[in-house]
């Protein structure tokens, strides 16, 4: 039996570079590896505890699906679907929130993330916590849990939301025998965070980022306007604190990598730095934004995708979850 790796992206932004980095192309990696199964979803519901407006959930929506299409998931070889098509993590949802502890909840990071800026602003400490997100790991734990999966790619800001998945499974197999089995997360240790514009982490709660499909023009000008230091072009640089340099290198093939490392130790000048990273992403880049813009325009493509997924994702969810709602003690025809 094959391992079920499993992953999802919530649509509450447009796909930036760290995204790509952080999370898709390692995924896209996993999903090549023989022993594993790969489950990879649009994890729509979890969007919803901040996207409240139709048309932008919609087009988010799609862009994550037309996102993971573009880089080259294959969707005969990885199971890919959309959360709200397979209805039996949503009640496997409500089950397993019968077995979280609201103090669990209490202490997700998110949830306590904006407890914290509550506090500070003088506000009540809820203000502005939809249950949404305040259930949002009991959801997550359903997605995981649902497929009996074995690793979980995320990065490390999700780590505690694999631990408590881990926690809910144990308390129900306490409570009614081996059901779930304990997932495992896998981080991306090597890749790191990739900075924003402004240096800080690139993501979109910052407004920092470099979405990963915008005309090339576009590009260019984001390129340009990510923050360097003030060393004139001659002076020897260090590609390792650089963020023109991490890109390039995930771009660029080895051979290009080191070809460049070698002229920031000899000194580069930034300009020239950009305009090579330029280069090797828009190259890259080029045949994925052309996919990606091509299935945006033809949304009936993505859904006979996502729908053929759900269906084989439905071929597992449906009798593990009448063999969970047995061993509970309901009835089950
Ligand atoms: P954002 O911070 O833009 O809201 P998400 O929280 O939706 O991004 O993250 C989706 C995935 O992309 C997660 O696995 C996350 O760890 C990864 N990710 C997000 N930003 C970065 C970054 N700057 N560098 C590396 N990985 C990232
Ligand atoms: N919470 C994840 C994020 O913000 C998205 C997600 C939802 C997920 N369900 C998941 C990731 C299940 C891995 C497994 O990035």
């Amino acid at each position: 039996m094959r391992k079920t790796v499993l992953t999802g992206i919530k649509p509450t932004g447009e796909i930036h570079l760290g995204n790509y980095i952080g999370a898709i192309k390692p995924a896209l990696e996993l999903a090549r590896v023989q022993e594993y199964k790969a489950a990879y979803f649009v994890a729509d519901y979890h969007g919803m505890t901040k996207v409240h407006n139709p048309e932008e959930f919609r087009h988010l929506s799609y862009g994550i699906a037309a996102t993971w299409l573009a880089l080259g998931l294959d969707p005969e070889k990885v199971i890919f679907y959309r959360q709200s098509d397979v209805p039996e993590i949503f009640e496997l949802n409500w089950i397993l929130s019968c077995f979280s502890s609201k103090g669990l909840m209490n202490r997700a990071h998110a949830y306590k993330a904006m407890v914290d800026q509550n506090k500070q602003s003088n506000n009540d400490k809820d203000f502005g916590v939809n249950m949404g997100l305040f259930n949002y790991p009991i959801l997550m734990a359903a997605d995981i849990l649902m497929f009996k999966t074995e690793v979980v790619p995320v990065g490390k800001d999700q780590i505690q939301h694999v631990e408590i998945a881990r926690d809910i499974a144990e308390s129900f197999n306490n409570n009614y025998g081996e059901t779930f089995l304990l997932p495992e997360y896998q981080i991306q240790e090597e890749t790191g965070v990739l900075p924003g514009l402004d240096g800080r982490k690139m993501s979109k709660s910052y407004q920092n980022t470099i979405p990963l499909f915008v005309e090339p023009k576009k590009l260019q000008q984001l390129i340009n306007k990510i923050k360097t230091d003030s060393l004139p072009p001659e002076a020897p640089k260090d590609p390792h604190t650089s963020s023109v340099y991490f890109l390039y290198k995930e771009f660029a093939t080895e051979a290009e990598a080191l070809r460049m490392k070698e002229q920031y130790l000899k000194g580069i000048g930034w300009g020239e730095a950009k305009k090579e990273l330029f280069t090797v992403m828009n190259k890259f880049l080029a045949e994925p934004r052309e996919k990606y813009n091509e299935l945006m325009s033809s949304p009936e493509m993505i859904d006979s995708i996502l729908k053929e997924g759900a269906e084989k994702a439905r071929s597992i969810t449906v009798p593990f979850l009448q063999e969970i709602k047995s061993k509970i003690g309901f009835h089950v025809s």
